[in-house]
């Protein structure tokens, strides 16, 4: 096992730390680009709240409003305008993962001259490592992404049909305010996308990861049995907030860097979600849920043990006699039930997708899941037509 961790965000967390956001601006900046979503933070009243922390603390507010769910790359562009327009030395981003990615873009590319889209494709031809970005302070309204406290940032663009993402550095907030009061008004639905989303991160190492990292595993199993039991309950009653403020700090620690330290993993469920959501715009959570389960049988007849100790480890399974595939895959029918207990789609149907584009989404997906050298990547490494079939199995 070898790693490297690096992870400067200072991290604000609890119930009520909104009031913070001003006194925490202030040490990075003085005129703040304040990104939002559709609308959700001015319905709460969380908007008006920011922003009377922020000029009280003696940050002047420019609102970019309007970030859509599965940020595009156009609201990038004018979002990086607007903050060059107005002066600002500083971007708060105040909504879900969308908002979050968008504004990260949105502070590098201030410093970029070409289009902002050059800076998407991690490792592809002609990509363009963003190195320097306006400071960034995130106040997440959703739990989910981890996009708080994390370097990443996933943008789609409909011109080409392209979901896809960076990472770097320079993207690591300067602060991340997590105050899981923010979530309270969380829609049902998207609460549960959120659930499936936080597993998803750490399942993406469990199983993909190489042998030999046993503190990583017992995170991940931490993570999820967390996401689980406190997810079923913010499903079930959205004002409980114990259940929201742990599930926010589920989250935090799924893709801070912690738990996939030293596991090298790649991430196959979450490229074949964003070939999804490039064609049909759908929510992240829920098309990961439906890639998770159909994935999870694919991969498990490679890697039987590691899916029996999920199996055994998460839901309290025993072989009773059964060989390490059979309990594995009883144990990937409990998570799928799992999922649908609380309210996520697990086949494709549900989200309104047929079989038309499999070929495409594969291909989109079979893109990204090879090396510089065309190795296919995964564990097991997965070709085009494994995508495929994964995809037509979850129909
Ligand atoms: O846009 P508004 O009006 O704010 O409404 C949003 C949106 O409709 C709403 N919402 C957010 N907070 C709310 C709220 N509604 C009521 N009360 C609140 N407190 O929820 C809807 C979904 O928001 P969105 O930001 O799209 O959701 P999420 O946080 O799941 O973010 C998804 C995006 O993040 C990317 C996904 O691909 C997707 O584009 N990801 C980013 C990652 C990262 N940066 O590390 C990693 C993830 O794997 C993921 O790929
Ligand atoms: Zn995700």
């Amino acid at each position: 096992m070898k790693f490297e961790f690096y992870n400067p965000t200072r991290l604000i967390f609890g119930a009520g730390t909104l009031s913070r956001l001003g006194e925490a601006a202030r040490e990075h900046g003085r005129k703040a680009l304040l990104v939002t979503g559709g609308g959700s933070v001015k319905r709460t009243g969380v908007f008006d709240r920011a922003v009377t922390s922020l000029e009280k603390a003696g940050v002047s507010v420019v609102e970019c409003a309007g970030i859509e769910p599965n940020p595009r790359i156009t609201s990038v562009r004018r979002g990086a305008d607007m903050a060059r327009r107005e002066g600002c030395d500083l971007v708060v981003a105040l909504g879900g993962g969308s908002t979050m990615d968008a504004a990260k873009v949105i502070a590098a590319a201030v410093f970029y001259e070409g289009d902002p889209w050059d800076m998407i494709g991690h490792g592809q031809e002609n990509w363009v490592l963003p190195t320097r970005a306006l400071p960034i302070i995130t106040v997440p309204t959703l739990a989910a992404t981890g996009s708080e406290m994390n370097c990443g940032a996933v943008i789609s663009n409909d011109e080409v049909k392209v979901k896809s993402f960076v990472k770097a550095d320079c993207l690591f907030p300067r602060v991340a305010l997590a105050d899981p009061e923010l979530t309270l008004t969380v829609p049902r639905d998207q609460t549960a996308y959120g659930v499936c989303d936080i597993i998803t991160h750490v399942t993406e190492g469990y199983f993909n990861g190489v042998d030999g990292t046993p503190i990583q595993d017992r995170f991940a199993e931490g993570v999820i049995l967390t996401a689980m039991e406190y997810g079923r309950r913010a499903v079930a009653d959205g004002g409980d907030l114990e259940a929201r403020t742990q599930v926010q700090w589920a989250s935090i620690v799924a893709l801070n860097g912690w738990v996939q330290a030293g596991v090298d993993a790649v991430h196959p469920v979450h490229m074949i979600e964003h070939a999804l959501s490039a064609h049909h715009d759908v929510p992240h959570g829920a098309g990961l849920a439906v890639v998770n389960p159909a994935w999870m049988r694919f991969a498990a007849k490679a890697r039987p043990q590691r899916f029996a100790q999920f199996a055994r480890r998460v839901f309290g399974l025993q072989a009773d006699g059964r060989g390490d595939l059979e309990l594995a895959m009883e144990g990937i029918d409990r998570f799928e039930a799992f999922l649908r207990s609380i309210g996520c789609p697990t086949r494709l149907s549900e989200l309104g997708i047929g079989d038309e584009l499999i070929p495409r989404y594969a291909e989109d997906a079979a893109l990204v899941l090879r090396d510089e050298h065309g190795n296919l990547l995964g564990r097991p490494p997965m070709s085009k037509a494994d995508i495929e079939a994964v995809l037509r199995s979850a129909l």
